[in-house]
């Protein structure tokens, strides 16, 4: 098994290191347009390798697509990240002009590939690639909800002072704010999360998921890495070991949850094949009109998109 990262930033690396630990496939390749930049986080990398045990090789290379044909998966992180006062639609224009050029070189050298989208906005830049690529939608998605569930999850076993494993969670729509955490679908170890938390603190926890990858760009100045790159590797976990497990992530609807040419969350079945089965839970009205705006928000950000595929054409 072959994996490649594309964008040695602070995500790319995060995610190719977290592959390697994890000893998902015997080599990862590392790819970055700034000269040594992969080649020395990969170097850094590998030679944690003999401390943490594991022995998947890490390449890094500089916009030398060529060393990562064949690859099962590709991961393509590359793009700018928010700077604080910007939201995740403000960085279109040049993100999906990176997304686009590295989608057509890795349908180039790796046509059989699983693409897993991470570049910010997220939504689109997952349809970006769909376009770009021609290929499936099953092998072209984006991971947005692991990490957004992530958070939600977080919070709330910090709130009621459990571990974080106790806390199974569902959550839909687009990677931004309209994003919809559900409760009727949050657990505690199976016990309905409502039966153990105020509803005022679980409004709070809720906002606080919605923002909260703002929240850390607020902090640090730039956005974050340590769980976008760990949900990332989780995704490339399912297919490598055909796992079948059932995340949220960014996928192609047509038809499902009564949308249709939309990218967006919903939980899906990941295998070795990609995303082997869409599952559409019975909303109810008030969550399914969540569901709706946060599709009109990312319908937009898509439109936009589509204006700009339409221009570059003329
Ligand atoms: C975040 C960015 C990666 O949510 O979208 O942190």
């Amino acid at each position: 098994m072959k994996v490649t990262v594309v964008g040695a930033g602070n995500v790319g690396a995060t995610c190719a290191h977290a592959i390697a630990h994890r000893e998902l496939c015997n080599e990862v390749i590392l790819l970055d347009i700034k000269e040594g930049i992969a080649e020395g986080k990969s170097l850094d990398m590998w030679q944690t390798a003999p401390i943490h045990q594991y022995d998947t090789r890490i390449k890094g290379v500089t916009n030398d697509y060529a060393a990562t044909a064949g690859s099962d998966v590709v991961v393509i992180t590359s793009g700018l990240p928010r700077k604080p006062g910007m939201s995740r639609d403000d960085l279109i224009a040049t993100n999906a002009g990176i997304v686009r050029s590295v989608t057509e070189n890795i349908v180039k050298h790796s046509p059989e590939a699983i693409i897993i989208v991470v570049s910010n906005p997220l939504d689109v830049m997952t349809y970006c690639a769909y376009l770009t690529s021609g290929f499936e939608s099953s092998r072209v998605f984006g991971m947005a909800g692991i990490l957004d569930t992530a958070r939600y999850r977080a919070f709330l076993a910090e709130e009621l002072n459990v571990s974080p494993k106790e806390i199974q969670a569902l959550l839909l729509g687009g990677h931004g704010d309209t994003m919809v955490p559900l409760p009727r679908y949050t657990t505690i170890s199976g016990i309905p999360v409502t039966e153990l938390i105020a509803k005022d603190k679980l409004d709070a926890i809720i906002k606080r998921t919605k923002g909260g990858g703002g929240e850390l760009v607020n902090l640090m100045g730039t956005s974050a890495w340590y769980a976008p790159g760990a949900a990332a590797a989780q995704m490339v976990e399912a297919i490598v070991r055909d796992q079948k497990r059932i995340y949220p992530c960014c996928a192609w609807l047509q038809g499902e949850y009564g949308l249709k040419n939309i990218y967006l969350g919903v939980p899906v079945k990941i295998g070795r094949k990609g995303i082997e089965q869409i599952i559409e839970l019975k909303l109810n009205k008030e969550e399914m009109g969540l569901v709706d705006s946060s599709a009109a928000a990312v319908k937009e950000v898509m439109n936009v998109l589509d204006n700009m595929q339409t221009t570059a054409v003329k």
